[in-house]
């Protein structure tokens, strides 16, 4: 049995320092043939890859249909060779996922949302009479009080209660994963697994009790680590917590948010009882080659799968989008999504060069820097300030504040949040600086998108504006929005993901935003002199490309030649999280099946512990699952593929994989998901219902 301090050894919190590499994958040349526009990869491990080569020219095949070349002998004809050809329209629809119910009458101008299932549900599985609360963790014959006694809906008598509870589930050999990991199981006897970590003991009045295994010493030692980590943390090890009282506060209008009223009453800053963090005095972050980023990502990003990410080397997390409004009204659906767990409390990798000529500022402590961030979408300054202010007042873990000014999705956009705030350049100037005001030490990030109409960019000028602030604010003498941090995904709005994102672009940008920061000539000609007070991070605005990065490849290819600080990688990481771990090794990973199948496995896992282990639990982890799932089929296994690097937007065609796993785990059929997800679950409860994200991933693969 694993003791608390085994079970979190794969949570980086307790790893070793990392070990700086000779030289360094950014360092190192790329081979670049001027007459075949071939690059060689530096340094080809996987399995028996045959051509390692990037082919660029125009005869290349693996070019010409945009489907990705698997080796011959894989190939197969079936009904789901189509699949590939919806891809695009599935990550749209994945990226609308949470929000996109709403969606359904609005979409763009009585456009259909296209091939998204419409009413997608999971069936509700309710426990007939559940056991009260009371009940749930106590002895059977020591319960705690119930203070609705016999008009308690709930169910009292636990034998009762147990005969009816659907049998113990078998996977993991029978024993709790929670118990396994943490020597208890905040589920009591509502855990799937109870059996596991309960018996029955004879009492000397002759009648035998049922009671829970307890372990006081590793109550004790838990107890004593937390302590010392000095994390508000609970007893799974996550952070972020949010009482039921505080989310009540703010349900009733009752919290109390000081800052953001005497900012709003316009008072100056001499009034302040306490006078806001200027940029300059906030926590220093850092951002490198060795920090890969995971992005945002709405549904995928939970915690379950960031955590299975920063244990395969993502240096850099953040939550999924969530909505300043509903923050403020205490929703405790969007308060979930601000949790965090511990491994993503450490700090990011970092290597600087000895002359820290690389981009680390003045001050950066890397002992005080952490991954997690969070992200949330406002259409208006005082919501996005208002809700800066409740998550740093209430969250202690959080490493800097995202405005989220990308999301396409017609709901968030049609109130002015998301990427419609590129359209509102002061708008959004202003939803920073007051963020930048009430957030205390934590700083302020922004991403954004290309722009919000067709092929008509406007982020660089808006990053400008971002860095050295805009006429109204200088005028006004507010100073800059005070960004510590620009995330910029190159594409526009409309584009969606059936086009590559411009990494050009980027690296325009990139240019700007170096030159503002070196030239300090360029930056007195257009904003006059700029008070040191007001710049952030010690004078350096970060600048991390996104759009499309999926192998170390395209990661070191746009930090050498886009000359970002650093890239973030969504969909990357939801088809193979070990994208990390090659960005980290510099070198391709050919992961067997069954070493997927572990990675699902600590999903799982993971999903339990955040989610529980009762029923209600174990149903959220298998939706979570699937939806995963619906993206890690997309996989194509490195070593059966004729061209390297691999592309994300290279649709899959129809293959065998090398074992039978290998082809399970590649299905795009929801049946398969399900059949995967009950290696690990079980057997879905009655009515359970999975509809996918797209329709093109309910086809059947006969035939
Ligand atoms: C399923 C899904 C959910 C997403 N959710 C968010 C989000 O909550 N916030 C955000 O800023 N971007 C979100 N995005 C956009 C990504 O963060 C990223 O900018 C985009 O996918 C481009 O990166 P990629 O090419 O590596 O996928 C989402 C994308 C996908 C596919
Ligand atoms: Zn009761
Ligand atoms: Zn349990």
């Amino acid at each position: 049995m694993a003791t608390l301090g085994e079970a979190d050894a794969d949570a980086s919190a307790n790893s070793p320092a990392p070990v700086v590499p000779s030289k360094r994958p950014w360092d190192q040349d790329v081979a670049e043939d001027p007459n075949t526009g071939t690059i060689k990869a530096e340094k080809v491990e996987a399995g028996d890859i045959d051509t390692p080569h990037m082919t660029l020219s125009e005869s290349n095949p693996r070019s010409r249909d945009g489907v990705a070349r698997v080796k011959k002998e894989f190939l197969i004809a079936t009904a789901w060779s189509r699949r590939g050809e919806d891809m695009v329209l599935n990550d749209d629809a994945a990226e609308a996922s949470r929000h996109g119910k709403q969606d359904e009458d609005g979409g763009s101008k009585g456009k259909k949302n296209r091939g998204q299932n419409k009413n997608r549900t999971f069936g509700v599985w309710k426990e007939e009479k559940t056991l009260c609360a009371t009940r749930m963790l106590s002895p059977e014959f020591s319960p705690k009080e119930c203070k609705f006694g016999d008009k308690c809906k709930f169910e009292h008598d636990l034998r009762k209660y147990l005969e009816r509870k659907e049998g113990d589930l078998s996977t993991f050999d029978g024993d709790c994963p929670i118990w396994e990991a943490h020597v208890t199981c905040p589920a009591g006897w509502k855990c799937r697994f109870a059996g596991s970590h309960s018996k029955e003991v004879e009492r000397e009045d002759g009648r035998s009790e049922l009671v829970l295994l307890k372990d006081e010493a590793e109550d004790e030692e838990r107890k004593r680590i937390a302590e010392a980590s000095g994390y508000v943390v609970d007893e799974l090890g996550l952070v972020n917590i949010v009482s039921t009282e505080a989310k009540f506060q703010l349900s009733r209008n009752q919290f109390k948010m000081p800052k953001s009223d005497q900012r709003q009453r316009q008072e100056n800053r001499a009034s302040y009882t306490e006078p806001p963090f200027l940029p300059s005095e906030k926590r220093r972050i850092y951002y490198g080659p060795e920090t890969p980023v995971l992005a945002p990502l709405t549904t995928q990003g939970n915690l379950p799968f960031r955590r299975v990410c920063v244990s395969l080397g993502a240096q850099v997390t953040w939550s999924e989008m969530a909505m300043g409004r509903e923050l403020l009204h205490g929703q405790p659906s969007e308060w979930a999504l601000i949790k965090a767990h511990t491994s993503e409390l450490s700090p990011p990798r970092f290597f600087p060069s000895e002359d820290r000529t690389n981009s680390v500022v003045e001050g950066y402590d890397n002992a005080k820097d952490s991954k997690f961030g969070v992200q949330i979408a406002a259409n208006k300054p005082w919501l996005a300030m208002k809700a800066t202010e409740v998550l740093t007042a209430l969250c202690p873990h959080i490493r800097a504040i995202d405005l989220n000014c990308g999301c396409p999705i017609e709901t968030v956009c049609r109130t002015g949040a998301g990427s419609a705030l590129l359209e509102h350049p002061a708008k959004l100037e202003q939803a920073l600086h007051g963020m930048n005001l009430v957030s205390n030490e934590v700083p302020v990030t922004a991403k954004l998108r290309m722009g919000w109409k067709k092929n008509d960019p406007n982020a660089e000028k808006l990053i400008k504006r971002l860095v050295l602030g805009g006429y109204e604010a200088m005028e006004k003498g507010a100073g800059p929005s005070g960004v510590a941090a620009i995330t910029l995904h190159g594409r526009d709005k409309p584009q969606r993901y059936t086009k590559a994102a411009d990494w050009s672009y980027i690296a325009e940008c990139s240019a700007m935003i170096n030159r503002l920061q070196k030239d300090s000539d360029a930056v007195a000609d257009t904003a006059g002199e700029l008070d040191d007070r007001y710049k952030p991070n010690g004078g350096k605005v970060y600048f991390v490309g996104n759009g499309d990065c999926y192998s170390q490849v395209d990661y070191y290819d746009h930090i050498k030649n886009a000359k970002v600080d650093s890239v973030m990688v969504a969909r990357g990481a939801l088809v193979k999280p070990w994208i990390f771990e090659e960005i980290e090794t510099n070198q391709y990973l050919d992961k067997s099946a069954s070493e997927r199948l572990e990675y699902i496995k600590k999903f799982v896992q993971y999903g339990l512990e955040t989610w529980g282990s009762d029923q209600l639990g174990v149903n959220t982890t298998r939706r979570f699952l699937l939806e995963w799932l619906s993206f890690s089929c997309r996989y194509v296994p490195i070593g059966i593929l004729e061209y390297l690097p691999p592309k994300i937007n290279e649709r899959p065609p129809a293959f065998k994989g090398r074992d039978e796993l290998e082809t399970l785990l590649s299905s795009g059929n929801y049946k398969d998901w399900i059949k995967i997800s009950e290696m690990f679950l079980g057997p879905p409860p009655p009515g359970f219902e999975f509809k996918p994200k797209h329709k093109s991933n309910s086809y059947d693969v006969e035939g």
